[in-house]
């Protein structure tokens, strides 16, 4: 069924579980990754960057996602990943999103505070779930001194957003898929000491998968992972478009890759859900 993040997350934490969220790059692998998760009976957040969903459409996503959730005995979220704009959230909201994720990150905190705010109204009037983030997860090329999230601000933050989670800077970086990260759990262990409210990991591809569970352990239970999947798809296109006929079924090539791509969604799951 479609939801929003927080049944998904409420159970969590009572079970002591992850949800993972995996982000999708184009329409032809969502109803592989709904299903996937489904057959795994594991509920599971969709999530798109902002220059995906507009490159889909806003609507015809949540279209998509709330017609193969329908068919679903798990919980299925659709969710905006780090929108920096309020009009990119109302954007999702008024297409049928049931979950956004506003990302000031970058901004002083008093202003990310106050801009998640208004995010935080626009997700509730919606009835959809939100996300935000404090503290810096890398992106691109790896920087050491991205700042980690002050535990203080923290509980400052939650405490006058109220968002329903929060991406914290624990040393993780987006897309790092060819080399391993080294995150700092004494900080994540300071944020969940004094922060109630499930924290999210980034950059999840990059983290060793000890240090998944520790995470999971220390209060992170949504757990993103984007680049790991679309290098398995990829991989397996350069080989299957590498070696096909140009007359083969363009439907059958993108099954092999999408299976690909649906044996790393049941690793991650599994990963999460230990
Ligand atoms: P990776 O692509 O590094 O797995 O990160 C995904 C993510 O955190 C999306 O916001």
């Amino acid at each position: 069924m479609y939801s929003t993040m927080l049944p998904m997350l409420a159970q969590a934490k009572k079970d002591g579980k992850g949800v993972p969220a995996f982000n999708i790059h184009a329409l032809e692998v969502v109803p592989m990754m709904a299903r996937t998760a489904a057959e795994k009976k594991c509920p599971v957040i969709l999530q798109v960057s902002v220059s995906t969903a507009k490159y889909i459409g806003f609507r015809l996503l949540s279209l998509m996602v709330k017609d193969v959730a329908g068919e679903l005995d798990i919980p299925v979220a659709l969710h905006l990943d780090h929108a920096s704009k309020l009009e990119d959230i109302e954007g999702a909201l008024a297409g049928g999103f049931s979950s956004v994720m506003y990302d000031g990150s970058r901004l002083p905190l008093d202003e990310n505070i106050a801009n998640t705010q208004k995010a935080v109204k626009l997700a509730r009037d919606a009835g959809a779930s939100i996300e935000a983030e404090l503290g810096i997860v890398g992106r691109g090329k790896i920087i050491e001194s991205y700042p980690y999230t002050d535990p203080d601000d923290a509980v400052q933050f939650v405490k006058e957003t109220g968002v329903d989670a929060l991406a914290v800077g624990i040393g993780t970086h987006h897309g790092q898929y060819k080399a391993k990260t080294n995150i700092n759990l004494d900080v994540l262990r300071a944020i969940h000491e004094k922060v109630d409210t499930p924290l999210v990991l980034h950059g999840g591809t990059g983290v060793r998968e000890e240090d998944v569970r520790t995470c999971i352990r220390l209060g992170m239970l949504k757990l993103n992972f984007g680049t790991e999947l679309n290098v398995s798809w990829v991989r397996r296109a350069k080989e299957v478009f590498g070696e096909c006929e140009p007359d083969e079924s363009l439907r059958e090539l993108m099954i092999r890759c999408n299976d690909a791509m649906a044996d790393t969604i049941r690793k991650k799951i599994d990963l999460v859900r230990f």
